[in-house]
């Protein structure tokens, strides 16, 4: 394991002077997956003792599916207490539940139905609903009731996972879609398809309210939007812009996707 960086760590109130977020290089997916094992049971310790609960929005796609199954496993799930975590999504696909599309119903089977979890403590996005803008406010409306806000009226995660996508974009919040930097609400229904299903998704300001932000990242497809991501002083795109305001924000990712991290060759 190598500390590619340093860290970009909570300095409430001064102005945030870029650095280079922190990354953490492990050899390959697998280790990848039980490093952000062992920062996930850390983090639920540290925040059920602290607050007791811990709420957390859960990342789609196919990185983190080897971290929900490990989760899900004896090694892991015994070192939860699911009856304090509260599990909500980044973002989600316009689908039902048992769409393969899901990221409810991917998480649901990969970890959700292998652990003691309340059903009361699962929240998930209604984006298969028609009246779509609703099922954003709805989602809205629980925020609201379950978390406490920052400064700034945002509502905070304890833990956000975020996975990238080769264009930049990150949760739902994609670099060719409108009004993404400025969006005010908290859950938007972005104007943009991908593969032709609707998206759903906590906009940047949430992502950016949380204590901590970890990326997922694995694969030498991902190598050069990486190091765009981790790098570029610009912010001109999605992932880019996911800079904590009080948080600590951190890079998880394998020897294929960080290979283009070191050196200063552009
Ligand atoms: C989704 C995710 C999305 C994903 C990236 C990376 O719903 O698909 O929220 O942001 O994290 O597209 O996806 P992979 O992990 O499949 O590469």
């Amino acid at each position: 394991m190598e500390d590619a960086g340093e860290f970009l760590s909570a300095t409430s109130g001064a102005p945030k002077a870029w650095s280079e977020p922190r990354v953490l290089v492990y050899g390959d997916a697998k280790e990848v997956a039980r490093a952000a094992a062992e920062r996930f049971v850390q983090l639920c310790r540290e925040f059920i003792s602290g607050e007791g609960a811990f709420h957390v929005a859960l990342s789609g796609g196919k990185t983190p599916q080897l971290l929900y199954q490990l989760l899900a496993g004896d090694e892991f799930r015994s070192q939860i207490d699911w009856s304090s975590v509260h599990v909500f999504w980044g973002d989600e696909r316009g689908v039902p539940p048992e769409h393969p599309e899901s990221n409810y119903g991917m998480v649901r089977r990969e970890l959700l139905s292998r652990v003691s979890i309340p059903r009361k403590n699962v929240h998930r996005m209604e984006a298969e609903r028609a009246d779509f803008e609703q099922a954003a406010r709805d989602y809205e409306e629980i925020l609201r009731r379950l978390l406490p806000t920052d400064a700034q009226g945002f509502p905070r995660f304890h833990l956000i996972l975020l996975g990238l996508g080769l264009d930049g974009h990150t949760a739902s919040i994609f670099p060719s879609g409108s009004g993404w930097r400025e969006a005010l609400g908290w859950v938007n229904v972005p104007d943009v398809e991908s593969s032709g299903v609707r998206r759903m998704t906590l906009n940047l300001s949430v992502l950016n309210a949380a204590y901590r932000v970890i990326f997922l990242v694995t694969g030498d497809n991902k190598a050069d939007i990486l190091r765009r991501v981790v790098k570029d002083r610009e912010q001109r795109l999605p992932a880019q812009c996911v800079r904590p305001v009080e948080g600590e924000l951190l890079f998880v990712v394998d020897a294929a996707a960080g290979a283009r991290l070191r050196g200063t060759a552009p």
